[in-house]
C-alpha cells in the first residue's frame, strides 16, 4: 500500500512530555503512598488520564471514590501543566523537524493522533500549532488507544483511507491502535522493540523516510 499520510503520536514521539507525565504521576503516587515506578509507567503510554489513574490505583492500599478519583486526576493535570510551562521549541525531539520536512517534500500529508487533552497547549508551546494538516486529540474522542478511534479520526480529517496511513508511536497501546485501524505501524522509543510494529527504530532520527513511505 502506498502511504499518503503519516500520523504522529505527540507525547514521546514529537516531544519528550512523556517524562513530564511520569513525574506528575510519581508526585501523586508519593503523596498518596501508592507504589509506582517507571516500569508501571510504561503501561500508561497512550492511555487516557482516567485510565492511567485506574492503573496506578491498582497498587493503592485503599479504595478511592469516583469524586476522589476525579480530584486526583485534576491534581495530576495541574502538576503536569506546571511542567508544560517550561516547554519551548527546543524540546522538539531530534530528527522530528527534518522528518516533517522530508515528508512534506514528498507531498505526503501529516497529522497528530494523540490521546492527550493537552495537545493544543503543547503544540502551541513548541511552535508546531500550524505544522500539521490535521489534529486529532483526546478532546475529540470517546475511547483512547488501544482503540483505533483517534487514528481513524485523523485519517478522516485528512480525507485519506486508513490503509494509506502510517502511524509513528512510542506506545504499545498506540501500535495496537494503529494495527486495529488498518494502518502501517511504526514503533520508536519505548515501542522500538514492539514485535507487532511493521517498522522499528530507536528514535525518529533513525527512521528512513523512504522506508516509512514505501
Ligand atoms: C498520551 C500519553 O499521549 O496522553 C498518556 O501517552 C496520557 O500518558 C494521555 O495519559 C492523556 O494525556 P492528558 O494530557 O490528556 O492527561
Ligand atoms: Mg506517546
Amino acid at each position: 500500500m502506498t502511504i499518503h499520510a503519516v500520523i504522529f503520536d505527540l507525547d514521546g514521539v514529537i516531544v519528550s512530555t512523556d517524562e513530564y507525565h511520569y513525574q506528575a504521576w510519581q508526585q501523586i503516587a508519593d503523596e498518596e503512598g501508592i507504589s509506582f515506578d517507571r516500569r508501571i509507567n510504561e503501561r500508561l503510554r497512550g492511555v487516557s488520564r482516567m485510565e492511567s489513574l485506574e492503573i496506578i490505583l491498582r497498587q493503592a492500599p485503599r479504595s478511592y471514590s469516583e469524586t476522589e478519583k476525579l480530584g486526583l486526576a485534576h491534581r495530576k493535570n495541574e502538576y503536569y501543566r506546571q511542567l508544560l510551562n517550561r516547554l519551548t521549541p527546543g524540546d522538539i525531539l531530534p530528527g522530528v523537524m527534518a522528518m516533517l520536512a522530508a515528508i512534506k517534500r514528498r507531498q505526503v500529508k501529516t497529522a497528530i493522533g494523540s490521546s492527550s487533552r493537552n495537545t493544543p497547549t503543547i503544540l502551541e508551546k513548541i511552535g508546531l500549532a500550524d505544522a500539521f494538516d490535521a489534529i486529532a486529540d483526546g478532546n475529540q474522542i470517546a475511547r483512547s488507544k488501544p482503540d483505533p478511534e483517534v487514528f481513524l479520526l485523523a485519517a478522516d480529517k485528512l480525507g485519506i483511507s486508513p490503509e494509506n496511513c502510517a502511524v509513528v508511536e512510542d506506545a504499545e497501546a498506540g501500535i495496537e491502535a494503529a494495527l486495529r485501524a488498518g494502518m502501517r505501524a511504526v514503533g520508536v522509543g519505548s515501542a522500538a522493540h514492539c514485535p507487532q510494529a511493521h517498522i522499528r527504530a530507536s528514535a525518529i532520527a533513525d527512521l528512513d523516510v523512504d522506508e516509512l513511505l514505501a
